[in-house]
């Protein structure tokens, strides 16, 4: 099929890897331990696509204790939690991989499409070599080169420029809500992986990675160009 497709542009966490869960138990140790919070679910669903700082906000605004730390201790706090996320992620291998992604990049590839990361995870390099992925992404966006956070879409245009793909011809694909927002205000195509209730603002939608189609993508692309 001929589209108008240019690139690729993925987000990482949930999207290739299940990192939440990850990220859950680094956060659930470090609020209870130096917070006194205890989180949840819930709590860990607004921490998705945030950076490591206001991930911490939002922790302490759950906790009713927004202004009872120095940005110091904040940085501390932070440390501490990526320096224990960093101690799980370590064991991760390509059967950490979601199902479905590996001929999902495969197809892509082979289509002919460049592809980049669009993470505001700090840790996505070193995520990716982990993976053995690398080989799939022409460029990783270092989200230290960013002023504004998802649903901000600078993350997803510099992952373009990356891969010089035009706006309004690259697909990004996200399983947080902010990062269906983001991708959109791009003016790029929008592919959300999760459930209607969540994401039914994107161009389309998928219930799983097992279930990404690049057919169905680039048919979809073409039907909202018309
Ligand atoms: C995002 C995750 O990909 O990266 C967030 O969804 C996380 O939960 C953010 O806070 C920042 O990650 P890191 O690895 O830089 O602390
Ligand atoms: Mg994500």
């Amino acid at each position: 099929m001929t589209t108008l497709i240019k690139g690729f542009v993925f987000d990482l966490d949930g999207v290739i890897t299940d990192t939440a869960r990850f990220h859950y138990q680094a956060w659930k140790k470090v609020a209870h331990d130096e917070l006194g919070i205890d989180i949840n679910p819930a709590v860990n669903e607004k921490l998705k696509g945030v950076s490591r700082m206001d991930s911490l906000n939002v922790i302490l605004k759950f906790g009713g204790k927004e202004n009872a730390y120095t940005d110091t201790e904040k940085r501390e706090f932070a440390t501490e939690k990526n320096d224990l996320y960093k101690s799980l992620i370590k064991q991760m291998t390509p059967a950490d991989i979601l199902p479905g992604i590996s001929n999902f990049l495969q197809a892509i590839t082979k289509a002919g499409y460049p592809m980049s990361l669009a993470s505001a995870s700090r840790n996505a390099p070193f995520i990716i070599e982990r993976l053995e992925l690398g080989e799939y992404f022409a460029a990783i966006v270092d989200p230290a080169t960013l002023s504004k956070g998802k649903p901000d879409p600078e993350i997803f245009e510099k992952a373009a420029d990356l891969i010089h793909s035009p706006y309004a011809d690259t697909v990004g694909l996200e399983d947080a809500v902010a990062g269906i927002e983001g991708i959109q205000r791009a003016g790029m195509f929008a592919v959300g992986v999760g459930k209607p209730e969540v994401l039914g603002k994107a161009d389309i939608l998928f219930p799983d990675t097992a279930h990404l189609d690049l057919a169905k993508i680039e048919a979809a692309f073409a039907e909202k160009r018309k």
